[in-house]
């Protein structure tokens, strides 16, 4: 075994510790990465090559100047590494590209792309609070966002439509993938045998749209601001209905509140789910619930990438509102806190959970 002295084991951690400090100040170079990948419109380029695509083949389908043709390559390695593309060795010296299940959810074409997802979280109007934080830190202000701008998101997204546009179609992606799962044979029992369901601060409505499609027997409305659901049209046993969850929500069997409650502190959330109890007993169906989707964190089981990314929610939902995610036992005080009676998690949508709220 070869002898290591005490400098150079204490060399090797000092060296150690300097790529790991490095390794987190260039985070953001992955998230750069990708969003230039995307509006360079690699994903699409490899995937209508439809089979691996050699770099020579990409550099001339991509729209960039001459003069950064020896560029692309390297942008590809870094990609390669986080995973979003695979290279193949397609002759002895050319590699092709090809895609990962994580970029064919960024094709412009596949319904189900997290684009608008993306595009807004790394805009730099959207990124300027989190350089607020510490700021934000020594104040009073409810969030960094407000540090920066001075309003809430949602009063920001009521006066400013191209933001408002933006945040619903970032929202919408991430229910469309939500909507496939839901409607999915293993999540179809949460929805059997119910009569009418409120989708609280439901955007758009395309979760909506997709339950009363799969569901014809539900009547549905979409509950959120004003501003979200103004101009948008209804159908048979879908409405929308435009008001504030933390008035009053309308009498129903169930309640949808996807991604509703991690966006806010405990005090709003006992509002929330107490307005939700009061609309069930109005109701007075068989089987009422309130259906909860959001993220119940602190699973030892869960692998380091998926830790990671819900602590970077809570990290999100700490700059830009005042929500948070929650483990299991502040979920169990929060049900109870409102008044409800029981409750079951299950753990079905990747790192979210569908969780039943018995009244
Ligand atoms: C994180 S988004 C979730 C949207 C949708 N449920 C989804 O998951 O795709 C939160 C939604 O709550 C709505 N919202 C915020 N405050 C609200 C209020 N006081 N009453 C009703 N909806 C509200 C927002 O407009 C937004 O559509």
């Amino acid at each position: 075994m070869e002898f290591q002295s005490r400098e150079q084991a204490d060399n090797a951690k000092l060296v150690k510790a300097q790529s790991h400090i490095w390794n987190h100040i260039f985070n953001f170079i992955n998230s750069m990465s990708l969003k230039c990948a995307v509006e360079l419109g690699i994903p699409d380029a490899i995937h209508n090559y439809g089979k691996p695509m050699p770099l020579s083949q990409l550099v001339a389908s991509l729209q960039i100047h001459p003069s950064k043709t020896s560029f692309v390559q390297r942008l590809m390695r870094i990609l390669v590494h986080s995973n979003f593309f695979t290279a193949k060795d397609v002759t002895s010296n050319e590699v092709g590209y090809v895609l990962t299940d994580s970029s064919m959810l960024l094709l412009k074409d596949n319904p189900l792309n997290l684009i608008p997802y993306l595009f807004i979280m790394l805009d730099p109007f959207v990124l300027k609070p989190w350089h607020q934080m510490s700021t934000w830190f020594k104040n009073d202000d409810p969030t960094s966002f407000e540090t920066e701008y001075g309003i809430t998101v949602w009063d920001h997204a009521s006066q400013v439509p191209q933001f408002n546009e933006i945040l619903n179609d970032a929202m919408a992606s991430d229910a469309r993938l939500i909507s496939k799962l839901l409607v999915d044979d293993k999540c179809k029992g949460v929805f059997e045998g119910l009569e009418s369901l409120v989708d609280v601060g439901g955007g758009t409505g395309t979760v909506a749209k997709a339950i009363v499609k799969a569901f014809p027997q539900l009547e549905c409305t979409v509950l959120d601001l004003p501003h979200v659901v103004a101009d948008l049209e209804g159908s048979q046993n879908l409405k929308y209905v435009g008001g504030d969850m933390f008035e009053a929500i309308p009498p129903s069997n169930a309640i949808l509140l996807k991604w509703i409650l991690h966006n806010w502190n405990d005090e709003e959330c006992l509002k929330i789910l107490k307005n939700c109890k009061e609309a069930l007993r109005m109701s007075k169906g068989e089987g009422s619930k309130v259906i909860v989707i959001d993220m119940v964190v602190g699973d030892e089981n869960t692998d380091h990438e998926l830790a990671e990314t819900q602590l970077f929610f809570d990290m999100l939902m700490m700059v830009f509102l005042t929500g948070k995610q929650r483990n299991k036992e502040e979920w169990a005080n929060l049900i109870f806190s409102a008044g409800f009676s029981n409750y079951k998690i299950i753990p079905i949508l990747g790192l979210r959970s569908l969780i039943e709220i018995y009244p």
